[in-house]
């Protein structure tokens, strides 16, 4: 069993530190949008469908016990708490489609009342937050499972695959999304062995994914990343699955820095390769992968590893959290909706609107 990732209650969000497994298993109180932005930006918790959900929490947080006197102060405080709440992973699209949906709440709830607010006015607005933000976690935990019976069609019997990042239940508060396939594919005699990479700079595959496979009892194995393609060369490996945390209208792909090189060596070996993401991971405003914004992170992540520094002093650092993998690379993308295959606009635009 994967602890719960978030809960929340009325005293607050309950967050796992991620940062602390598989060491030890913890959890903070975010009682607060700031320190629950704080919380996704310092990746106490991460992996883009989470990241949706904390974002959707945050906003209740926000207008928890909340009290206006009229519509342009609610407008306003809304925008300080979406500013905050947007700036604090800038690739996730989930988190965006959160606040997007938060917004429609606050514009319905506007457009509902006049000028001057009273206080059971603005408790009908957080229970309006709250009863979205738990919309959103129920439509993330119903799609793992989607995704996850879609994904197994494409696997034969018995496959042997590599995996990148974490994309297990961790990364979301079903049962993830790539690795949410893989788990349902062992249950079903669809996988027989799981490949983790380590995923450098900051390790979710060593921290987290191989920890993720050892609770579920899936025969897996840790490699660094710089050994997939050995692994693909000379070992049956029947396909790569991964996760997404935004996708572009032409099925271009941004998922953690390393995914791009993995999906080139596996079409060098003519393995498929797989994304697997909710529909809530399309950007749909983006003609291809070109406009994705890339996170970048602090030059510790890389010279570091647990406090300690590997690299010499005064060297200059490069931190891009993700890359994007064109779709010509990607076999097909599993959303909760079916599968998109082959992956190019039209299949992208049709899928969805199902
Ligand atoms: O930086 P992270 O750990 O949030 O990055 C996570 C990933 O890149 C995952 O692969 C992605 O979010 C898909 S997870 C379901």
């Amino acid at each position: 069993m994967i602890p719960p990732r978030l809960k929340y209650t009325q005293k607050g969000l309950w967050i796992l530190d991620q940062r602390l497994i598989p060491w030890s298993i913890k959890k903070i109180k975010a009682e607060t949008y700031v320190q629950a932005a704080a919380a996704i930006k310092d990746m106490v918790l991460r992996g883009a469908p989470l990241i949706g959900c904390a974002a959707a929490y945050a906003y209740a947080l926000a207008f928890k016990e909340k009290f206006f006197s009229s519509k342009s102060q609610i407008r306003n405080y809304f925008l300080k708490v979406e500013k905050t709440i947007n700036s604090s992973r800038p690739t996730a699209v989930a988190l965006f489609a959160s606040s997007n949906r938060m917004k429609k709440i606050l514009e319905s709830f506007l457009s509902d009342h006049k000028e001057k607010i009273g206080p059971l006015d603005c408790l009908n607005l957080y229970k309006e937050i709250l009863k979205e933000a738990l919309k959103i976690e129920k439509e993330d935990i119903d799609s793992t499972l989607a995704m996850a019976e879609n994904g197994i069609k494409l696997l034969k019997k018995n496959s042997r695959v590599i995996t990148y990042c974490n994309t297990g239940a961790l990364a979301t508060m079903g049962i993830g999304t790539a690795l949410g396939v893989i788990t349902k594919g062992y249950e079903k005699g669809k996988i027989s062995f799981a490949y983790s990479c380590e995923t450098r700079p900051y390790l979710q595959g060593t921290r987290l994914t191989i920890w993720e496979l050892q609770r579920n009892k899936i025969p897996s194995a840790l490699i660094t990343d710089n050994m997939a393609a050995h692994i693909m060369k000379t070992e049956k490996i029947d396909a790569v699955i991964i996760g997404a945390d935004r996708i572009a209208a032409n099925g271009d792909t941004a998922n953690k820095i390393g995914s791009y090189q993995l999906a080139i060596a596996a079409k060098y070996h003519n393995i498929p390769f797989y994304v697997v993401a909710p529909c809530a991971t399309f950007d749909l405003s983006l003609k291809n992968g070109d406009g994705i914004k890339i996170e970048e992170r602090s030059e510790s992540e890389v010279t570091n590893i647990r406090g300690l520094r590997l690299a010499p002093k005064s060297i200059r650092v490069r931190h891009p959290a993700f890359d994007v993998t064109p779709n010509s690379l990607i076999s097909a993308i599993v959303t909760e909706k079916g599968i998109i295959n082959p992956v190019n606009t039209k299949n992208v635009l049709q899928a969805l609107s199902i």
